[in-house]
């Protein structure tokens, strides 16, 4: 059975997305909207991280007290829109290491083209959490995780800002093993394989490039 559909609708990012959403909203705040969406993703999507005790001493005692243990993190953005949701994640994960694929869509087949491809050599030993702020076919994602799986690592979750149907199923059926993090389930893509409603093109307006 597929792993979770993590649908994170806390009202701060619902509203938060509206803004996101709306055609009239400037780059420079699309583009802070989305690295404080993605610091709230990323906090939920790290819900379950184990911990240990450590003893430590307060200025009144000693305690034991919790730490995140067990696999050490690296965040992997699909670029170029990954970038605008791996500034907030970095805000929360500071010490995480970052990798980067490259991918873009051919417009005919919407197929994912890999050209850029750079992680951790130890990727292997790592929580990999791949970003992307929208999951439309699911080709560019299970791409990345075909490849990611491919170079070694074995522990992987995904966040996205925007999640079609479509793109859910594809990806739980290529990864069952991988859980997804979204702030919102859209509609439906349209025949250009954009998400409905949805926001438009992610990098786009994140970097102001039409
Ligand atoms: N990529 C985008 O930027 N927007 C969509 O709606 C789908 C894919």
């Amino acid at each position: 059975m597929a792993k979770m559909f993590n649908l994170i609708n806390h009202p701060l990012i619902q509203h938060k997305l509206t803004f996101m959403r709306n055609e009239d909203t400037p780059t420079d705040n699309f583009r802070r909207l989305l690295r404080e969406i993605a610091q709230m993703l990323v906090y939920e999507a790290t819900r379950d991280l184990p911990t240990e005790l450590i003893p430590i001493r307060t200025p009144l005692t000693e305690m034991l007290s919790p730490v995140i243990s067990g696999k050490k993190l690296c965040l992997v953005s699909i670029l170029r829109a990954g970038n605008g949701m791996l500034d907030g994640m970095l805000d929360v994960l500071p010490a995480a290491r970052v990798g980067h694929i490259g991918l873009y869509r051919d417009p005919q087949t919407l197929e994912a083209v890999e050209y850029y491809f750079k992680v951790p050599d130890d990727i292997g030993e790592r929580l990999v959490i791949v970003v992307d702020p929208m999951l439309a076919t699911g080709h560019s994602a299970t791409a990345a995780l075909n490849r990611l799986k491919a170079a070694g690592a074995t522990t992987l979750k995904f966040v996205c800002l925007l999640a079609a149907p479509e793109g859910v199923a594809a990806l739980q059926s290529a990864h069952p093993d991988v859980e997804i993090t979204a702030a919102a389930l859209d509609e439906r893509l349209n025949d250009h394989g954009y998400i409905m409603p949805g926001l438009g093109d992610a990098g786009d307006r994140m970097f102001g490039t039409k």
